[in-house]
């Protein structure tokens, strides 16, 4: 079910038909995007989506359809009818319901979307709807076990902008005792039988974002962080459609769960063939007891759809990471180009050099300087001075106002690196306060990068690193804060308790306190690079930094699997040294700047290192970026798919424009390249194709855009563009820009 062909109308009335009207929703509609689809079907709809999910009276609600809208009057209903299903010896009797929350009480023999016990028993509660509310655009089901010990709501809605859908959970123990829960999934969704390949997104430090292609024939495919943070092995999200589905084509669904700690993303395929997919939280043994009237509230599933590939994901997840996740009412503001000190001079902060690199990065057009590792007391390396956020007297005798005042003079904003939850051994904060450690304490502790993780869930230790951000942003008027995070959490205890869930609600917490005390503060999500990079995080920050490799190449992959979740203005994307010290390889700086124009730019080299030449590439590069940010932080992302070439596309929102990264990695296997079709825009507008950038020149850009044709959306999606051969490691960047009107 759930997809393509979906049968008629008149089978979604046979479904009302089978089972009896849930009480209290029979026969009813809503409207605006939630309504009743037939008495015991109800639907959301909105942005060309379409959700129907069947309500069984005295059962567990299902989700029948999810996808493209159908035309209502041709509609082919729901393939998918549980109810239907046959079922045979020796399988229990009736359907296996795939509903939000699959239980074996009801026969289901798969992947359970609840597990818990109350002192070893209350091990299967039977859950049934109670209760419907229907808002504007969304649904939630309350149910109740039937022993009234247990009530779990499930939450859907549907984005009337997006068409994106999102679903919790929450259980609340009504009972008189504890329950001890292991398992409580989002939810539960069911895919097409006929589904096959699964993405998902494997990584380390330096290296995130690695697809991985797997087939799902059999069985369960699951993926876990247990690491307390988002991690860089296993990205909370995963893609799952038909055969060989890749940029361009293929059914594709994207689910992804908006959580920074531990959690476990499953895709099982049923005895049945039918498939279930399921995420969420991963709760240590003991970690979640729910007390009388206590509740758990599962992170949140963000589901996305696609009949055109993964530019179809792209296009829905960012119209909604823009209006609904990141903060801030609408659109971020002109993301500043910035200057980040980490690659340039690490923890060397000698004042000479920060001035000189203030100057430079000010000359080439950057516009925030951004102070990262190294500024605190005793901080010469990474083995001493986390936790100590204090400004290192010895480096900085005045303190950091000189830096800031130069900083500001020169016209840019002042930004400094934090990494909150962290101490090293060797540090005045832990040596006083032995006991702040997250862990059992009664055990060696495991270290991670010389350091130790604070145990957020006590209050002195919030109380503290909330007075030193606060008095160290008013007092540096600092605008934004980079949060790092370079450690995992494999221990993480408190109290003598599991606290990997406690700790990750902290550091939300943290940084909503922060924002909250230092209205306008602009914070980047960072953690060994990208191991915090979901949306729970990306709430409360502007930024996401999705690797700290710079090397333009390898960036490449990167960014085409971050973009599928995330959209450009959010993607950190910075103008790296000439040896990229992750890879060892050494690129030219024009390549390095192609990279990042399509991301939130900066640069993160040595600038003293740099000809007067290359300084005018990166001036060059900058001033594209400053010259197109505002269209281009609105506008639509596309991957083409090539064997040889890695090419993204931007599309304006008013298909007035488009900007084109073409970068080739090796030697290419045909002279000169085959033409290259550009497909998305407007087929009757014409446009004139010009190279803006381009590295084989010794300066960029040169003496400006070189035309090279003009043709309508149509010719360039059916012929496209000659490009001029290209050596390895190098690219242009193509502009496409309406000119006369209309053909
Ligand atoms: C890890 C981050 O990913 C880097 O960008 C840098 O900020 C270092 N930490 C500093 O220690």
């Amino acid at each position: 079910m759930l997809h393509r062909g979906h049968k008629g109308r008149s089978q979604m009335a046979d479904l009302t038909r089978t089972s009896e009207a849930v009480a209290g929703c029979a026969g009813s509609s809503a409207s605006g995007s939630a309504g009743s689809a037939s008495a015991n079907v109800l639907s959301l709809e909105a942005a060309d989506t379409t959700v129907l999910l069947a309500c069984p009276a005295g059962g567990l609600p299902e989700i029948v359809y999810w996808g493209p809208a159908p035309a209502h009057e041709s509609a082919d209903a729901p393939e998918h009818d549980a109810s239907r299903r046959l079922s045979f010896w020796p399988q229990c009797d009736g359907p296996e319901r795939l509903s939000l929350s699959p239980s074996p009480a009801y026969g289901f023999s798969g992947y359970p979307g609840i597990e818990l016990h109350s002192d070893g028993r209350h091990t299967l509660p039977r859950f049934a709807i109670v209760a419907i509310r229907r808002g504007q655009e969304s649904l939630a089901f309350e149910l109740a076990a039937d022993d009234a010990r247990l009530t779990l709501t499930i939450e859907t809605r549907l984005h009337p902008a997006s068409g994106v859908l999102t679903i919790v959970s929450e259980l609340i123990n009504r009972s008189d005792s504890c329950y001890s829960l292991q398992w409580l999934t989002a939810a539960a969704l069911p895919l097409p039988a006929e589904y096959r390949d699964v993405l998902t997104f494997r990584g380390r430090w330096g290296r995130e974002f690695q697809p991985a292609r797997q087939t799902l024939n059999d069985g369960l495919l699951m993926k876990e962080s247990r690491v307390g943070r988002t991690s860089h092995h296993s990205f909370p999200g995963l893609l799952i459609g038909s055969p060989a589905f890749d940029d361009e084509q293929g059914s594709v669904r994207a689910l992804h769960l908006g959580w920074s700690g531990n959690h476990r993303l499953l895709v099982e395929r049923l005895r049945d063939d039918r498939i279930q997919v399921q995420l969420g939280e991963l709760l240590l043994p003991g970690e979640v007891r729910l007390q009388p009237e206590e509740r758990y509230r599962s992170p949140t599933l963000f589901a996305a759809w696609s009949e055109t590939g993964l530019n179809g994901i792209r296009r829905q997840l960012h119209r909604y990471a823009r209006a609904d996740v990141i903060p801030g009412p609408g659109r971020l503001r002109q993301r500043p180009v910035h200057f980040n000190t980490w690659d340039a001079v690490r923890f060397d902060h000698d004042s000479q050099a920060l001035d000189t690199l203030v100057g430079l990065a000010a000359d080439i057009g950057v516009e925030r300087f951004v102070l990262d590792d190294g500024w605190f007391r005793g901080r010469d390396d990474d083995r001493a001075g986390l936790g100590d956020w204090y400004v290192c007297e010895r480096k900085y005798p005045d303190g950091l106002r000189w830096l800031v005042d130069r900083v500001h003079l020169a016209g840019m904003e002042f930004g400094l690196w934090f990494e909150p939850e962290m101490v090293n051994e060797d540090s005045d904060i832990l040596r006083a306060h032995p006991d702040w450690r997250l862990g059992d304490l009664r055990q060696p502790l495991p270290r991670g990068r010389n350091q130790y993780a604070l145990d957020l869930d006590r209050a002195d230790v919030r109380e503290y690193l909330l007075e030193r951000l606060i008095s160290l942003v008013r007092q540096y008027d600092i605008a934004y804060l980079k949060w790092d995070m370079n450690r995992d959490l494999i221990h993480p205890v408190s109290d003598g308790r599991p606290a990997a869930r406690r700790q990750t609600m902290r550091v939300y917490e943290l940084i909503d306190e922060l924002r909250r005390s230092c209205p306008g503060i602009e914070v980047e999500a960072c953690a060994s690079g990208g191991a915090r990079a979901d949306y729970a995080m990306l709430k409360r920050t502007e930024r996401i930094w999705p690797s700290d490799c710079h090397d333009p190449l390898e960036r490449q992959t990167i960014q085409r699997s971050f973009s599928l979740f995330f959209p450009p203005e959010v993607m950190g994307a910075h103008i790296g040294p000439r040896r990229c010290s992750v890879t060892g390889r050494s690129y030219s700086p024009s390549l390095s700047a192609l990279g990042t124009l399509f991301g939130h730019m900066g640069v993160e080299a040595d600038l003293r290192d740099f000809s007067a030449t290359e300084l005018e590439t990166l001036a060059a590069a900058i001033g594209i970026y400053r010259d197109n940010r505002d269209w281009l932080h609105c506008a639509e992302t596309v991957w083409l798919p090539h064997d040889e070439l890695s090419i993204c596309m931007m599309l304006a929102a008013a298909g007035d424009q488009a900007l084109v990264s073409v970068i080739h990695g090796s030697a290419s296997r045909n002279w000169p390249p085959s033409a290259l079709a550009l497909p998305g825009l407007p087929a009757a507008t014409r446009y004139q194709v010009s190279i803006l950038f381009d590295t084989q020149n010794a300066a960029g850009t040169a003496a400006g855009a070189e035309s090279m044709q003009t043709a309508t959306g149509r010719e360039l999606a059916d012929r496209g563009v000659t490009l001029p051969p290209l050596g390895p490691a190098s690219g242009v960047l193509l502009q496409a820009l309406a000119v006369g009107g209309r053909k």
